[in-house]
C-alpha cells in the first residue's frame, strides 16, 4: 500500500521549478530609496544607520546617478534645514533644502520618481510635526502649513508627495491646495497608517527631528491597534490619496495584510531605521546572513500585501537582484 499523505517536496525539488512557483517577488521597480539632504558640504555618515549618509546637493547629484545606474526608480527626499524657527518657515522656503534638492535631482535625471517627506518636525524647535502652542500639538492651523510643503515641493518639481504628520485632514487640504494650483494630476502618498513606533529612533538622530518635549503619541497611532488603522486609512482614501502607506513595516505586517483586503488602492511600506539598523548591527558581528536577511524580510512584505518598498536596503537589495539573475 503506498502511503497516503501530500509530496509538497514535488514542488521544491527542482530550482527552476522553485522558481516557476514562487508567489512573490521582490523587484528593483518596487523600491523607493529614502535620503537625508543638508545644505553643508560633503557625505557625512549617520552613525545609527551605517551606509546612509547626509549628502549636500553636489553628493545628491551623485548619489541620484547611482541610483539610476542600479535601476531604482524612485527616491523620497527628507530635508535637514539650515534653522529651526516656530512656523516651520524652510519646510516651505522656495530655497528650502528640499526643493533645492528636487531641482538638483530632476537635473541629473529627469525619469527619476522624486518623492518628498512632507512635515514639519525637522523645521520647528519643539521637533513636532505641527504646530505646537504651549504643550499642545494643534491640528487645523497646522494644516495651512503642510499643503504650503506640499505645494512647494511640486513647485520645485517633486512627482509626488508623502505626508507623514498624522494631522486629520492633510490629504484633504493638501488635494485642495495641489488641485487650486492646477497640479490635479500630482499623487499623493499618504503615511495613512504611522505608528508611535521606537523603530524610528535612528532616524530622529539622522534627521535632527527628536521631539523636544513630550512624544507623539497624540498624533500617531498606538502599536496596539488595527482596526484604527482602517479608520485612517478610511479616511485618507475618501479625501483623496492615491497611495497608502503603513509605517513601520516588520512588527506590522498584519496591519499591512488588513489594509489590502480591504482597500485597492497601491499600498506602500516603510521598512523604517530602527529596522535597517538592527539589521545592520547583527550583520556587522557575523550573527546572521546579511543578504539572505534583506532578501527575506523585503519578500515577507510584498507577500504581506505590500506593493511599495521604501527602505534604506535599496542599494543593496538591487545589487543582489542583479547579480542573482
Ligand atoms: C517625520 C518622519 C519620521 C520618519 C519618517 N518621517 C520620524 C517620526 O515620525 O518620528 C521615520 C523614518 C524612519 O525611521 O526611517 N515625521
Amino acid at each position: 500500500m503506498a502511503p497516503s499523505f501530500d509530496r509538497h517536496r514535488r514542488l521544491r525539488g527542482h530550482a527552476g521549478l522553485r522558481d516557476m512557483v514562487r508567489e512573490s517577488h521582490v523587484r528593483v521597480t518596487d523600491f523607493i530609496y529614502p535620503l537625508f539632504v543638508t545644505h553643508e558640504q560633503g557625505r557625512h555618515p549617520v552613525l545609527s544607520m551605517p551606509g546612509v549618509d547626509h549628502l549636500s546637493l553636489d553628493e545628491l547629484r551623485r548619489e541620484t546617478h547611482t541610483l539610476s545606474e542600479l535601476g531604482i526608480p524612485a527616491m523620497m527626499i527628507f530635508g535637514i534645514p539650515a534653522v529651526k524657527d516656530e512656523r516651520s518657515s524652510e519646510a516651505y522656503a522656495k530655497e528650502g533644502i528640499v526643493q533645492q534638492a528636487v531641482r538638483v535631482v530632476k537635473a541629473e535625471n529627469p525619469h527619476m520618481l522624486v518623492s518628498t517627506d512632507v512635515c514639519l518636525c525637522q523645521y520647528n524647535p519643539a521637533g513636532h510635526c505641527g504646530i505646537v502652542r504651549g504643550d499642545q500639538i494643534v491640528n487645523d492651523e497646522s494644516l495651512e502649513l503642510i499643503a504650503a510643503t506640499a505645494l512647494s515641493h511640486v513647485q520645485a518639481g517633486a512627482d509626488m508627495v508623502a505626508p507623514s504628520d498624522m494631522m486629520d485632514g492633510r490629504i484633504a487640504a493638501i488635494r485642495s491646495v495641489l488641485d487650486g494650483a492646477g497640479y490635479v494630476q500630482t499623487p499623493i502618498l499618504s503615511y495613512a497608517v504611522k505608528y508611535a513606533s521606537a523603530f524610528y529612533g535612528p532616524f530622529r538622530e539622522a534627521a535632527h527631528s527628536a521631539p523636544a518635549f513630550g512624544d507623539r503619541r497624540t498624533y500617531q497611532m498606538d502599536p496596539a491597534n488595527v482596526r484604527e488603522a482602517l479608520r485612517e486609512a478610511r479616511s485618507d482614501v475618501s479625501e483623496g490619496a492615491d497611495l497608502l502607506m503603513v509605517k513601520p513595516a516588520l512588527a506590522y505586517m498584519d496591519v499591512i495584510r488588513a489594509i489590502r483586503e480591504e482597500f485597492d488602492l497601491p499600498l506602500a511600506a516603510y521598512n523604517v531605521s530602527g529596522e535597517y539598523a538592527m539589521v545592520k548591527a547583527a550583520a556587522e558581528r557575523g550573527w546572521i546572513d546579511e543578504r539572505a536577511i534583506v532578501m527575506e524580510l523585503l519578500t515577507g512584505l510584498k507577500r504581506a500585501g505590500a506593493d511599495v518598498l521604501i527602505t534604506y536596503f535599496a542599494k543593496d537589495a538591487a545589487r543582489y537582484l542583479r547579480e542573482s539573475v
